[in-house]
């Protein structure tokens, strides 16, 4: 197979990142964190002054934003908004919330599909997000749907907010998951929910090592890579 694209949907915390990018390292594709972009149109309209969950105040601020974003040696993907980098800004735990408002308002995800559809039609891409398989690549020859329990899933943040060197909380972690969840779920605008083609790749019970073993036999499966 020439062109393929690779899409990795589920909710927050699943490890999405972490073994979209180990897989596309494998197969050497490129790595595409679509809730990076999210975030930086939340970073722009916080800064402004503006509230991400009123949509005049996002829309009115939608046409200064100018989003591009690069990949250094090591994979990982570099945003920049107007031309500053924010790569490290928009790891900021107030703006996953932003993110997650903006991320409903139908303009701010059709302005960003274009960026997303641009890169998958000129590179094979492995593509996270929230509506890659349903929305933005529904033609992808490979979709999966990751997900794990609530529980572990905010223990994994704990551990990397812990490892980091913050003193995070687990019960407030848990909850903001839950409440992200809800949110991301139950917007009217590519509410996240599993293709209906998509494998279904609960890690729950599997380290690192054995979810991207599972991720990578179900590639393989489909795709022969
Ligand atoms: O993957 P993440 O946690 O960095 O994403 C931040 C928010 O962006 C998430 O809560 C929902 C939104 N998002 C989205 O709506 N669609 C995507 N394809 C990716 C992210």
């Amino acid at each position: 197979m020439k062109h393929y694209n690779i899409a990795i949907d589920g909710p927050a915390g699943a490890g999405k990142s972490s073994l979209a990018k180990a897989l596309a390292a494998q197969l050497g594709a490129m790595y595409v964190d679509t809730g990076a972009i999210y975030r930086t149109v939340g970073l722009y309209v916080a800064r402004q002054g503006g509230d991400c969950g009123k949509r005049e105040d996002v829309l009115s601020k939608l046409p200064d934003i100018h989003i591009t974003l690069d990949h250094g040696p090591d994979g990982l993907q570099r945003m920049y908004l107007n031309g500053e980098d924010v790569t490290q800004a928009i790891r900021e735990n107030a703006v996953s919330r932003y993110a997650s408002q903006v991320s409903a308002i139908p303009e701010v995800r059709a302005f960003l599909l274009d960026i997303q559809r641009g890169l998958a039609a000129e590179h094979n891409v492995v593509m996270d997000g929230r509506d890659i398989g349903t929305v933005v690549l529904p033609e992808a020859e490979v979709k999966v749907f990751l997900t794990a329990s609530v529980e572990q899933r905010a223990l994994r943040r704990w551990k990397e907010l812990s490892a980091k060197g913050e003193s995070p909380d687990l019960a407030t972690i848990q909850a903001e998951i839950t409440q992200r969840d809800y949110d991301d779920s139950h917007r009217a605008a590519a509410p996240l929910r599993q293709a209906q083609d998509a494998v279904l790749l609960d890690t729950s019970a599997l380290n690192v090592e054995e979810s991207l073993a599972a991720l990578q036999a179900i590639v393989k499966e489909r795709i022969g890579r």
